[in-house]
């Protein structure tokens, strides 16, 4: 659908998307303000690739024609005439209004400005450009390659032109799109990060050891994986800060965030990209 697309930020989810729309052939510019990033993003990228070709469902030719197709960029003004840009970059929204409003400036007027966020307002997000009506959310899930959930979130302006490209090219990428309204966490967060937010105040309060909060939920609750399991997963820095955005944007104290959580961001355990979170990891 979209033969070209720019994707900023090479992190967790960056790379995933990155990988997702080259697999399926577009070209990708892959842009993260951090070399480092860029670097262990590619690795990432051909890790993911060797895990499947190794499963015997892609040939090796298949997945080097993936990542030749990906380039890497650290600067922003590298992005021109795209059609598409998709932005998984940190969880701030003084971070994406910068951003956006850059790529406003610089990128045609027919380009599509989608953002992965969790959580930030779409609406906000997009009043920091002059294209509100082609400003949306594809909010992709971890890991990206296999997940098939993108949740569509439309803001205030986005207009039906706008959410039937994305819903085409979520299609195309073999992903089931899914629309929510621009409320804080939208669906999947507002749902998923009180259960892990629960999950860490259970840890603090003793009510029963990391293994067996997990257990229970897997056990009790057919889950596939336990909810602090999965906060490692996706990052504790971003489960706090989209609990943040919760509890201010709906000012609710329901969505507090336990103090654990931030005891752990504070002091750099943020999962397994940073080798510990709940969990330690090799
Ligand atoms: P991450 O921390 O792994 O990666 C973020 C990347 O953005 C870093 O490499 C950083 O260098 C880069 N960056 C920061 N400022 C930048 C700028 N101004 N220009 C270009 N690059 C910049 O974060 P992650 O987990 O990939 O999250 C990215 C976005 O995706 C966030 O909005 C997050 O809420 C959302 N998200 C995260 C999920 C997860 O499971 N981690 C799931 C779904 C959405």
């Amino acid at each position: 659908m979209f033969d070209s697309v720019a994707v900023i930020g090479a992190g967790t989810m960056g790379n995933g998307i990155a990988q997702t729309f080259a697999a399926y052939g577009a070209r990708v510019l892959l842009v993260d303000v951090s070399e480092d990033a860029l670097a262990k993003g590619r690795k990432a990228i051909e890790g993911s690739l060797a895990r499947v070709v190794k499963k015997g469902t892609l040939t090796e030719a298949d997945a080097q024609a993936t990542i030749g197709r990906i380039q890497s960029s650290s600067k922003l003004e590298s992005i021109t005439d795209v059609p598409l840009v998709v932005e998984a970059v940190v969880e701030r929204a003084d971070v994406k209004a910068k951003v956006f409003s850059q790529l406003d400036r610089q990128c045609p007027a027919h380009t599509i400005l989608a953002s992965n966020t969790s959580s930030i307002s779409i609406t906000a997000i997009a009043a920091s450009t002059k294209r509100p009506d082609k400003v949306i959310g594809m909010h992709f899930m971890n890991p990206v390659p296999i997940m098939k959930l993108v949740e569509i979130i439309r803001g205030q302006e986005t207009s039906d032109e706008t959410t039937a490209h994305i819903v085409a090219a979520s299609e195309s990428i073999e992903k089931v799109p899914v629309a929510a309204n621009d409320f804080p966490g939208f669906v999947s967060n507002r749902v998923l990060m009180p259960m892990i937010n629960e999950a860490v105040f259970c840890l603090m309060e003793g009510v029963s050891t990391r293994e067996g909060i997990d257990t229970v939920m897997k056990l009790g609750m057919a889950h596939p994986m336990g909810p602090l399991a999965l906060a490692d997963l996706i990052g504790l820095d971003v489960c706090l800060d989209i609990m943040e955005v919760m509890h201010s944007g709906l000012g609710d104290d329901k969505y507090r965030p336990c103090p654990l959580l931030r005891r752990y961001v504070a002091a750099g355990r943020l999962g397994k990209k940073s080798g510990k979170g709940f969990y330690e990891y090799a």
